[in-house]
């Protein structure tokens, strides 16, 4: 294994950031740690990337034990911090050519490496302006590239693309899938289902500090039961029966939403279902204000995950 966490536990002030914390990370992968705020996340990659010693529990990164081989864990890795340090004077790649100084390449391979990275990111063009005019989704890969400078083998990722628009996120992507086709081993952490399910092989979702389900983002929707189908009917009266009617149409009893005349169900089939409960409400002469079949959301995921936590 790569990346490989056991029984990790780090407390601040008495309460447990990370709490038994378990992760095994294959060559070569990229893997998603998806939590909400809080959940531990950053805490497990701080203690993964040599920053914060843990209070129990092994953390092993590219070989090499983050408690007692720091410097050779720090030398095999890179990071991506949530915030990062970028010189906002300097110019793209006199940030990368610094960065590539700093890890002591030599003024030559530092300028070499940095044309090389500004083209392999797109930012070849922009590369001698100021970062400071620089748009977030230019400046994520422009911190992406920095953390390349030396090839690591290993790199973390902790929120790659909070806080971009969904163009910019998906330039981001695009960067991070670049990377693994080169051998790297990835463990990124995300806010968002869909994030980590364009990237990553495979998934732990983690919350209070543990990770509490693992598996492909398929796996872990299907823990769901698949999609969702939501409607809203037209009157408020009718609600009770159309959800008799779903319940046959699609062999589940949806939750309801009194106040906002919603129905939701899990849905195997979403064109099947969509179809079946369409032509059983028009049939019953139910109106139907607003119909959709969605993917699970992080929440729903959540949700499930913490409910089946408490029943077991
Ligand atoms: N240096 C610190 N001092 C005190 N408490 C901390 C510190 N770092 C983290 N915590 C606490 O540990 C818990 C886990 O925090 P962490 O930053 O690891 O969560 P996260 O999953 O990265 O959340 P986010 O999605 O908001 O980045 C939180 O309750 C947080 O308040
Ligand atoms: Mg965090």
């Amino acid at each position: 294994m790569e990346i490989h966490a056991r029984g990790l536990v780090k407390a601040f002030r008495g309460a447990r950031a990370l709490d038994g914390f378990d992760l095994a990370v294959p060559a070569g992968s990229v893997h998603g740690l998806l939590g909400p705020n809080g959940a531990g996340k950053t805490t497990a990659v701080r203690v993964l990337t040599t920053l914060l010693r843990p209070d129990g529990g092994t953390a092993r990164v590219a070989g090499h034990d983050a408690v007692s081989e720091p410097a050779a864990v720090k030398a095999a890795i890179g990071l991506l911090g949530q915030h990062a340090a970028l010189d906002e004077v300097l110019s793209g790649r006199q940030n990368l050519e610094l960065f590539g100084r700093l890890h002591h390449l030599g003024a030559k391979e530092a300028r070499r490496r940095a044309g090389e990275l500004l083209e392999r990111f797109g930012l070849a063009e922009t590369g001698s302006r100021p970062v400071s005019g620089y748009s977030g989704g230019m400046r994520r890969r422009l911190d992406l590239a920095v953390c390349l400078i030396r090839s690591p083998r290993v790199l973390f990722l902790d929120e790659p693309t909070t806080g971009l628009d969904p163009r910019a996120r998906a330039e981001v992507w695009e960067s991070v899938r670049s990377l693994v086709g080169g051998g790297a081993t990835v463990l990124l952490t995300t806010q968002y289902l869909e994030e980590a399910d364009r990237l990553a092989d495979r998934i732990s979702v983690v919350d209070s500090g543990r990770v509490i389900a693992e598996g492909t983002a398929g796996q872990l929707k299907d823990l769901l039961g698949g999609d969702r189908l939501d409607l809203v009917v037209r009157e408020h009266g009718e609600l009770e029966r159309a959800a008799r009617i779903v319940e046959r149409a699609v062999g589940a009893r949806p939750a309801a939403d009194a106040d906002a005349r919603r129905l939701g169900v899990p849905v195997a089939d979403r064109i099947g279902a969509l179809t079946s409960v369409m032509r059983a409400l028009q049939e019953e002469g139910i109106g139907v204000e607003d119909i959709a079949v969605r993917r699970p959301t992080l929440d729903e995921v959540f949700l499930h995950l913490t409910a089946a936590k408490e029943e077991s």
